[in-house]
């Protein structure tokens, strides 16, 4: 990689529920790494100052089990806090100073879309726009429209090279897996395909609601936070061409290829859902129709999966918290030997989160004298010692200037572009209980078998 390296980290959204989740453990694993060696100055609207945000990246650190003293303490040496605030730019003046002599700075923007322009804006009268990267969290803009008008408005302050458009799934170890299991086991991806492949399935879930990010959440909803996004990059992996070539950027380039191939999403083809007492949350508008939950069927336009459903199904405040992707082979239309039915379908089943598994679903003979069988399992569970965080590995890339393990504005585009229509229909969002796997009426647009609810794996 021969783009200079970013010598200064400005984060946006400091102090939100992301940061102390996700972000601080990352930027500490980077800099224990040596690859933050430069100023950090977190930026938020509160005047709290330099002592409170190294309190609370502390807190966040303790919370995920990954302080350690002398790292820390190193890192916080050159972590600082400036207070902006985005409708006066004369604020951004500050940062310049804290970044000293910095001369190519990163700025990660872990806001809602609607301020990433002004920010850019603000940036660029503070002189902290040339040489330097932008990191935007989605989801970016709202819709296929607003994601091409943010483009351009961004363009006037960043060229399309130095922005990067931030997707954790697509630096999840689980997701990369999913192409890379295809591509070594030829074995497999010879029925990859519409003659063999009768549907695929992904359900992400999620036990716990959206305390502490209500308001974010409410203006974004479950297809917007998660299935746009998340689950159709995944989906993208699973179905995607190979690619010729090695390396990040063959395949960036094969995952927006594959997402514009998916056909529009129908309304008739989306159930929304939304937890009882959901409206009762601080943050959350007392009449709100923000759906928790979403379920729904998309199809690919290509020769490779025409009339294949993929299934997608997501929810907050569900049974579990467990991301499983399953590609369901078509059975065999008739029993073998002494069976009485046909053997069951076999599957793949790629658990995305918590943990990191493939199981495969195959039939064997039942022990004693007839030739009957049973469908078994075969699970192969790999242990994340030794992989990258996702917010670690896609920081450090863009730290590095490598955008390749980041979604292409073509990706963005095509994927907004499939919920469009859906989205400004006007559908109910049904009500479903806490602890359940969402509404009744999620039935209607998944398989005929019903949606498989993934169980966390036996020890
Ligand atoms: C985030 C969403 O992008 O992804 C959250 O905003 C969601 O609502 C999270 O909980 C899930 O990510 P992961 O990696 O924990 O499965």
């Amino acid at each position: 990689m021969n783009t200079p390296r970013s010598d200064a980290f400005i984060f946006f959204g400091a102090t939100g529920d992301l940061a102390t989740k996700q972000i601080w453990p990352a930027l500490l694993a980077l800099s224990k790494a040596g690859r933050l060696d430069m100023p950090i100055v977190a930026v938020g609207r509160k005047d709290i100052g330099s002592d409170a945000i190294r309190a609370k990246a502390k807190k966040s650190l303790d919370e995920s089990k990954t302080f350690e003293a002398d790292a820390f303490e190193q890192f916080s040496k050159r972590l600082s806090y400036v207070a902006v605030d985005y409708d006066d730019p004369s604020t951004f003046d500050a940062l310049k100073v804290a970044v000293g002599q910095a001369r190519r700075p990163l700025s990660y923007v872990a806001l809602p879309p609607d301020v990433f322009e002004k920010v850019a804006a603000n940036l660029a009268h503070a002189g902290l726009a040339s040489d330097a990267r932008l990191v935007l969290e989605k989801p970016f803009a709202h819709d296929s429209e607003s994601a091409k008008a943010l483009s351009e408005a961004l363009y006037a302050f960043f060229p399309e090279q130095a922005l990067f458009r931030i997707d954790h799934y697509l630096g999840k170890e689980q997701v990369e897996n999913i192409v890379y299991f295809r591509a070594a086991n030829p074995l497999f991806e010879a029925a990859w395909n519409r003659e063999h492949v009768a549907s695929v399935e992904i359900t992400m879930a999620e036990n716990f609601g959206v305390k502490g990010r209500a308001e974010f959440y409410d203006a974004v909803g479950a297809i917007r936070d998660v299935v746009q996004n998340h689950l159709l990059e995944a989906v993208a992996c699973l179905a995607l061409d190979l690619p010729e070539e090695g390396g990040h950027a063959a395949l960036r380039g094969a995952r927006t290829r594959l997402l514009s191939q998916v056909s529009e999403l129908s309304h008739e083809s989306l159930v929304r859902g939304q937890v009882r007492g959901y409206r009762d949350e601080p943050g959350v508008a007392k009449d709100s129709s923000t759906e928790t939950f979403a379920a729904l069927r998309l199809f690919i336009d290509s020769p490779r999966w025409a009339g294949v459903p993929f299934y997608i199904r997501t929810g907050k405040s569900l049974a579990v918290s467990i991301t499983d992707a399953t590609v369901r082979f078509k059975a065999a239309a008739h029993p073998v030997l002494d069976d009485r039915e046909p053997a069951a379908a076999n599957t793949f089943r790629f658990r995305l989160s918590p943990d990191n598994a493939i199981a495969l679903v195959a039939n064997v003979k039942s022990p004693g004298e007839a030739m009957i069988g049973e469908p078994g399992e075969l699970v192969l569970r790999r242990s994340s010692a030794g992989a990258l965080k996702p917010y670690e590995r896609l920081l450090g890339d863009a730290i590095d200037g490598d955008a390749s393990m980041y979604a292409e504005r073509g990706a963005v585009e095509e994927s907004w572009r499939v919920f469009d229509a859906a989205l400004k229909a006007d559908s109910t969002a049904y009500i479903y209980e806490e602890g359940s796997w969402g509404p009744e009426e999620a039935n209607r647009v998944g398989p005929e078998t019903g949606w498989a609810n993934p169980a966390p794996s036996a020890p």
